[in-house]
């Protein structure tokens, strides 16, 4: 997890809401079907179709993001614009990214707008608001040991210099918080925008050391320029703190 190719950084300001598809998840994440018995919640969810396709097999799914605050079409076309900012940016240092997954800069297009469009048309029902929460990070609306999983993909870990040491902290251990006990939080990519390896990881994990156990597990979605295994976390038995 070193960048000694020197790749440059992804060029990002404030945080994007990308829109990565189930198959996407249970790639990067390593997921089985007996993982998704549920209830499972994507935190920093963004316009992923992931909670989406998720209900629609029955599954209890929730997605917690700032972005869901505000009007739904100015969402959805947030959703969409971030699609064709991010394949430019993709375009112009396209041979840093690894393709295998994808196969080819278009593919990942058609992937991304495939899972934008579920993302819409289930924003759009009126029960959205069962499974969409406009939330921040480093507090969440769930009671506490509501989830068996919690996933998050690209945001924990990714945007280093916008959220410090203690944020990351605070977020872990807001995430185990609402993890009933014995279950998982999987976070994926561990590298930041500049391609290195998140640099606080060991202390920020050592401070959970009460209520969660951890282990790095290689993750099934190359495409970083420097490839990352992801986190997974699981909740002790015992008070949350
Ligand atoms: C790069 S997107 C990832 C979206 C989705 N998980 C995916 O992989 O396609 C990062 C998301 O983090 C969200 N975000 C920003 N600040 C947050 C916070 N404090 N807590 C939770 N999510 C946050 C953004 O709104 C954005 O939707």
């Amino acid at each position: 997890m070193t960048n000694e190719k020197a790749v440059p950084a992804y060029p990002q300001t404030g945080v994007a809401s990308t829109c990565r598809s189930f198959d996407e998840y249970c790639a990067m994440f390593r997921l089985k079907p007996a993982d998704l018995k549920g209830p499972v919640l994507d935190v920093a969810g963004g316009a992923s179709s992931f909670t989406a396709n998720l209900h629609a097999k029955g599954v209890r799914a929730m997605a917690a993001d700032p972005f869901y605050e505000g009007l739904t079409d100015e969402i959805i076309a947030t959703g969409y614009k971030e699609i064709e900012v991010a394949s430019a940016k993709i375009a112009a240092m396209v041979a840093s990214f690894d393709w295998s997954y994808y196969g080819s800069p278009e593919r990942q297009r058609e992937i991304r707008e495939r899972s934008m469009a579920l993302f819409a048309e289930d924003f759009r029902r009126e029960d959205a608001w069962t499974r969409y929460f406009a939330a921040a990070l480093p507090s969440l609306p769930f009671e506490d040991d509501t989830f068996e999983l919690a996933l998050c993909s690209h945001f924990l870990f990714l945007y280093a210099d916008t959220f410090d040491e203690r944020f990351h902290a605070a977020a872990l251990r807001e995430l185990i918080r609402v993890l009933r006990p014995g279950g998982e939080l999987r976070i994926y990519p561990l590298v930041t925008l500049k391609w290195e390896k998140y640099p606080y990881m060991e202390r920020v994990l050592g401070e959970l050391e009460e209520i969660a156990s951890h282990e790095f597990l290689p993750a099934g979605l190359p495409f970083t320029p420097v490839r990352s295994p992801l986190l997974k976390l699981v909740k002790k038995a015992g008070p949350t703190g």
